[in-house]
């Protein structure tokens, strides 16, 4: 199989790639990231990851890359690896740049880094089959809502859950449940889908967001309002969502069943919806 990737404007071999090692990336964690799936070649919500791609560089103050090109780069990658018509899983990543390590941004005109990649990819996770998580400290910083490539936090508490044997790690800050490291985190509580609001303490998420926009569609009850962490005993069920993880029943939180450890009605229901919105090619 070829692994063509895209790097500062040429399409190359992946061993061909040279980072400078000034790049502000390696040095500061200095960049964004996102993660597109494709399903049989069609990007899902590509708009929307290139919308928070603009954002986060907008946030970052990062010039010089535009949504066009991006989307342009993309397409040529599936083509040229392919893998036009399969199940594959684009990373994009865009740093600052290299120059001299000050911490300040450089002076002058810095190009920006931008490296694309894309895999096969399908889903090794069986929602019927539901996810054990664990719950950690949310030790990130308070700038979650850009989803900038400084994930120490989340692969320190990654760690922690692979160490235990869970799937995921669900951060709590100030009592209340989250996130997970790379997915978002739902409950269906007293009947209600819910999920913690947008704020700079989580990622805005697209997975999320269709989530929602799935339960408005189909009449479940839902709301954008903090999971506490007393609550989560009490939950009906528990899931994940995210890019990769798609729809995720929870069965088990730090070694505790949720209700009966199987896979709850309303989280495979969303789950059925979801990869039938997948399928639809309507993304
Ligand atoms: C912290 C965090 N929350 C949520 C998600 C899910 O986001 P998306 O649905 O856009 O993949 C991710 C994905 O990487 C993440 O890192």
């Amino acid at each position: 199989m070829p692994d063509i990737v895209f790097f500062n404007g040429s399409y190359l071999d992946r061993d061909q790639v040279r980072i400078s090692p000034d790049d502000r990336g390696f040095l500061f964690a200095d960049g964004i990231y996102e993660v597109v799936r494709f399903y049989g070649g069609r990007p899902f919500e590509l708009q929307a990851h290139l919308a928070r791609m603009v954002d986060g560089l907008r946030s970052l103050r990062i010039d010089g890359v535009e949504a066009s090109t991006v989307e342009t780069v993309v397409g040529e990658l599936m083509d040229r690896n392919g893998l036009s018509g399969s199940d594959a899983l684009l990373y994009l990543q865009i740093t600052r740049g290299a120059a001299p390590r000050v911490h300040h941004f450089p002076d002058g005109e810095t190009e920006p880094t931008v490296f694309a990649s894309v895999r096969a990819f399908s889903s090794s996770v069986d929602p019927t089959v539901g996810a054990a998580v664990i719950t950690a400290p949310d030790h990130r910083w308070t700038r979650c809502d850009i989803k900038t490539i400084a994930l120490l936090p989340n692969c320190m508490a990654a760690q922690e859950a692979h160490e235990r044997g869970a799937l995921e790690a669900v951060l709590v800050r100030d009592g209340v449940a989250l996130e997970g490291t790379r997915s978002s985190f739902f409950g269906v509580i007293d009947g209600e889908v819910r999920t913690a609001p947008r704020s700079n303490y989580i990622l805005p998420s697209i997975t999320r967001a269709v989530t929602l926009e799935l339960c408005r569609e189909n009449g479940i009850p839902c709301d954008e309002r903090p999971i506490l962490l007393e609550e989560l005993d009490g939950a009906d069920e528990l899931f994940l969502s995210g890019t990769t993880t798609e729809i995720l029943p929870i069965i088990q939180i730090d070694g505790r069943k949720v209700q009966d450890g199987l896979p709850g009605p309303v989280a495979l229901r969303l789950a059925e919806l979801f990869r039938a919105r997948t399928e639809s090619g309507t993304s």
